[in-house]
């Protein structure tokens, strides 16, 4: 975009050098603020023969121990603050299907520093001051709500803080108040774009320009078909509770390739997820992120176990990109030895005519076999030839994409579970009696 150069802040604007210097002074204080404030990190260090400042350059973090989310879990609720409890501002909690949540806190300047990021991850988007922002991820203990919305505010633009659910109210709520921007998560938007259709609204006659999908891995395939049905630009944002919420990487809508580390704030390392090794630069593996900044609940090399890449800078040169997720280790499947993750089979889904973005992979246990049945909604309207062909084509690309054999069932249109958030597609029955 011709106006992006004078719209970047300092940070963007940063040599490698300048940069390389930010973070190792501020990757110092972190070590040296989470050992004096925290048992955990003390501990953890001291148990590797590691002194904050054996951190001498930014190669020398990974001797450093990782952090898991089973470390926060055991300090629950409040075992990880760095600074006493009445300075903390506010707290939230990731949900986590099992255990006990995940707390984090912010201090005044970690909101601060949170709505700074948002800003700029909005101004990447192409959020301009003075556009109306319809925030739809959920407002609560959730990072996606208010992380959002401060943001926004902070940009200079007008918020619908709309949070999750009643969908039929939130389709008003756009044709009315006519925003440029929506911030949800691309399976709730899937959702809202049913109901634009049931209320006989064409989705791509509202005023939305810019949607910032984030809080789940989607693919290139439903972006193509996000951006068309709705005329918008789609651009992926990328976060997690523990090191902020979302505004931890934005993707530039100029390039639209994947999002940009704010790596001023955060420090990205990929590691092998299984030996925890650090990959060299350019390899896929598992996100590890330290904060550079945070206050409240420092993290060090945090084992995010989301799966991506780093990538050179492009829109914004100064810092890398990480690619589009692929998964979360805890998403994978392996079924009869195979690799496999929702993303992969909602790329296939996409691609075949005649099926709606509507999915879910149902894992079931015959004898000592897993079987994987891939159930899809048929498109309102599809023929039943469509269908048929469907189930023989989606059950082929599997077989020779990832390289495995599935069961595949078209089902009716509008019959599969939909979100209001982030969506579950695995039901895993594999415990149960059939
Ligand atoms: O989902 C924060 C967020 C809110 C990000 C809104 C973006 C937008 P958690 O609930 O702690 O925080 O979940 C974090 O969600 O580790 C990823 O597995 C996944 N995730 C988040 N953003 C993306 C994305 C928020 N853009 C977990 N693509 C992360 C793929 C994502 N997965």
């Amino acid at each position: 975009m011709a106006d992006s150069g004078v719209l970047l802040d300092a940070a963007e604007r940063l040599t490698p050098g300048e940069l390389a210097e930010l973070q190792l002074r501020r990757l110092r204080a972190t070590l040296r603020h989470a050992y004096d404030h925290v048992a955990f990190y003390r501990h953890a260090f001291d148990s590797a023969g590691l002194r904050p400042e054996d951190c001498r350059s930014l190669a020398d973090l990974p001797r450093f121990p990782f952090t898991t989310k089973a470390d926060l879990r055991e300090n629950y609720p409040f075992g990880m603050f760095a600074v006493p409890e009445a300075e903390v501002r506010r707290v939230h909690a990731s949900s986590g299907t099992t255990g006990a949540p995940t707390v984090v806190g912010y201090t005044a300047r970690d909101l601060d520093t949170w709505a700074d990021v948002v800003a700029r991850s909005l101004r990447a988007a192409g959020a301009r001051p003075g556009h109306k922002v319809h925030i739809a991820y959920g407002y609560g203990l959730f990072t996606g709500g208010l992380g959002a919305h401060y943001g926004a505010e902070r940009l200079g633009c007008t918020v619908i803080p709309a949070s999750g659910g009643m969908t039929a109210r939130q389709v008003r709520i756009i044709t009315d108040f006519r925003p440029e921007v929506i911030m949800v998560t691309p399976s709730y938007l899937l959702t809202l774009l049913d109901e634009f259709e049931r209320q006989g609204i064409d989705p791509r006659s509202t005023s939305l320009r810019i949607g910032v999908f984030g809080a789940e891995p989607w693919t290139e395939e439903m972006r193509r078909e996000i951006e068309e049905r709705f005329a918008l630009d789609a651009v992926d944002i990328y976060g997690l509770s523990e090191v902020m919420g979302p505004g931890v990487a934005q993707e530039c809508v100029e390039t639209k390739d994947g999002p940009h580390i704010w790596e001023d704030h955060f420090y990205p390392e990929v590691v092998d997820p299984v030996t925890g090794e650090a990959l060299p630069e350019g390899a896929h593996g598992e996100l590890v992120l330290t904060s550079l900044t945070k206050e409240a609940t420092p993290v060090v090399r945090y084992r995010t176990r989301d799966l991506t890449r780093l990538l050179p800078g492009t829109a914004r040169p100064a810092f890398r990109r990480m690619e589009r997720i692929t998964g979360r280790s805890d998403d994978l499947i392996i079924l009869r030895g195979v690799n496999l993750f929702p993303a992969q089979i909602e790329e296939i889904v996409l691609r075949v005519p005649g099926v709606a973005p509507h999915f879910q992979l149902r894992l079931t246990r015959e004898g000592r076999l897993d079987h994987l049945t891939v159930r899809a909604e048929a498109r309102t309207g599809a023929t039943p030839e469509q269908r048929a062909a469907a189930v023989g084509e989606i059950a082929l690309r599997v077989k020779d994409e990832v390289g495995v054999s599935v069961a595949v069932e078209i089902v009716e249109p509008e019959t599969l579970e939909r979100s209001v958030g982030k969506i579950r597609r695995i039901v895993d029955m594999r415990g149960q009696a059939r």
